[in-house]
């Protein structure tokens, strides 16, 4: 391995993927004439950064990157290439800098390295006006090069809303009767605007029946994603009647709603297998998943055409500190899945107010929004909800 990492901060969030990292360190010392050689790279946190800093520059504030090449001409370990050096990077000061440059932490972090492998290789910005210009030329190219076989950053088109019509199953259920009945919900979504029906056909059918699907296929005209458990009987329904994709979720019998996003992880075997069968019908698949780098890299690995990133925890924040740190988090797992070639939707517990911030993020596709537009509809009426919604996903 040409990149040794060590992770010396706290990574409670998880938002790096070591995995991309490697790679882009592999393709930088390619890019730079150095496969034969390796350097280390130090993830730290601001306090530890500090230290560095204090200890080798006598300055007694984080930074967010220091290099330090090796002094013995690279002695390399038995079997080890030679090492270039020791790159460390702040992860905290890193976090705030894409924050502040609009951009995702993996990109902000591929920029650092790149400092830090030139700095390493005797590049110097301090030296002279005319060295800083050259490392930061090369900073540019490296940074092109690295980036030419990725697709852009941004997506191209508006968000789109799919509205789930399971609450309106809830209703008629609740009475056991055929009103209101989701089928008619779904083109009155429709007609006001919605680009999607999401409706979750759960095991123990306490919402949305067999025959709502059925009914459904045939009527809905803009897409109908499927949201299901990876299950024997439901997958069977899935390829019997082809809905325009699928979301495959956790579901537990005792749970109010989806709780939690699913452990790929853990699953991986069954869930590769479903993804599998699903492709064979060409039938895309969407995973829910907690914002969570290990899990989007899974997913990323197993086959899944889309994730679709859990706002819930954004949305139950209760206080601002909480959701800001939901929100960067939810932020920069959309930048990592779509880097990851994943395309990115987002749901749960999205409401009139919490809708407008992720709805902005460039990399997210689509938007599944149940409860809320349902709760309004009973007092504005369904037609109003869905245009309101749209009007905050597409302003
Ligand atoms: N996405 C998934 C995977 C869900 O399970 C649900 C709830 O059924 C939603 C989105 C929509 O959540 P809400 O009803 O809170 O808008």
């Amino acid at each position: 391995m040409p990149l040794h990492i060590i992770e010396q901060y706290s990574p409670a969030d998880r938002r790096i993927s070591k995995r991309m990292l490697y790679d882009r360190g592999r393709r930088l010392l390619e890019l730079l004439d150095c496969s034969d050689q390796m350097f280390s790279l130090v993830l730290l946190d601001d306090h530890s950064m500090a230290d560095f800093n204090r200890r080798y520059r006598n300055i007694n504030r984080p930074t967010n990157v220091l290099s330090f090449p090796v002094t013995d001409d690279g002695d390399a370990f038995p079997g080890q290439p030679p090492e270039l050096g020791d790159i460390l990077i702040s992860v905290d000061t890193a976090l705030k800098e894409a924050v502040e440059a609009k951009t995702s932490l993996h990109f902000r972090l591929t920029e650092l390295v790149i400092h830090g492998l030139l700095h390493l290789l005797g590049y110097d910005h301090e030296r002279s006006e005319k060295e800083a210009q050259a490392m930061w030329d090369k900073e540019k190219d490296l940074m092109q090069q690295l980036c030419t076989s990725k697709r852009p950053f941004r997506r191209k088109t508006m968000p789109h809303l799919a509205i789930n019509i399971d609450h309106v199953a809830t209703i008629r259920q609740a009475r056991g009767i055929t009103q209101p009945d989701p089928v008619l919900a779904a083109g009155i979504c429709e007609l006001a605007g919605a680009e999607g029906i999401v409706v979750h056909l759960r095991e123990d059918r306490r919402h949305i029946q067999d025959r709502d699907i059925l009914l459904l296929r045939q009527t809905i005209k803009s897409k109908m994603n499927l949201e299901m458990a990876a299950v024997k009987e439901i997958i069977g329904i899935a390829l019997d009647i082809k809905p325009d994709m699928i979301t495959l979720v956790p579901e537990k019998r005792k749970e109010l709603t989806t709780e939690g996003g699913l452990d790929v992880i853990k699953n991986e075997k069954k869930l590769a297998k479903t993804i599998a069968r699903m492709k064979k019908a060409s039938i895309p698949v969407s995973l829910f998943i907690d914002p969570d780098a290990a899990q989007i890299e899974a997913a990323a690995d197993i086959g899944a055409t889309f994730v679709e990133l859990h706002t819930g925890r954004y949305c139950d924040a209760t206080t601002e500190q909480e959701r800001e740190k939901e929100f960067r988090l939810i932020e920069q797992s959309a930048e990592l899945a779509f880097e990851s070639g994943l395309r990115v939707n987002a749901g749960h517990g999205l409401d009139y107010l919490t809708t407008a911030r992720i709805a902005a993020l460039p990399t997210i596709e689509e938007l599944s929004i149940g409860h809320a537009v349902i709760s309004r509809a009973i007092f504005v009426g369904l037609d109003q909800a869905v245009r309101e919604m749209m009007a905050i996903v597409r302003p």
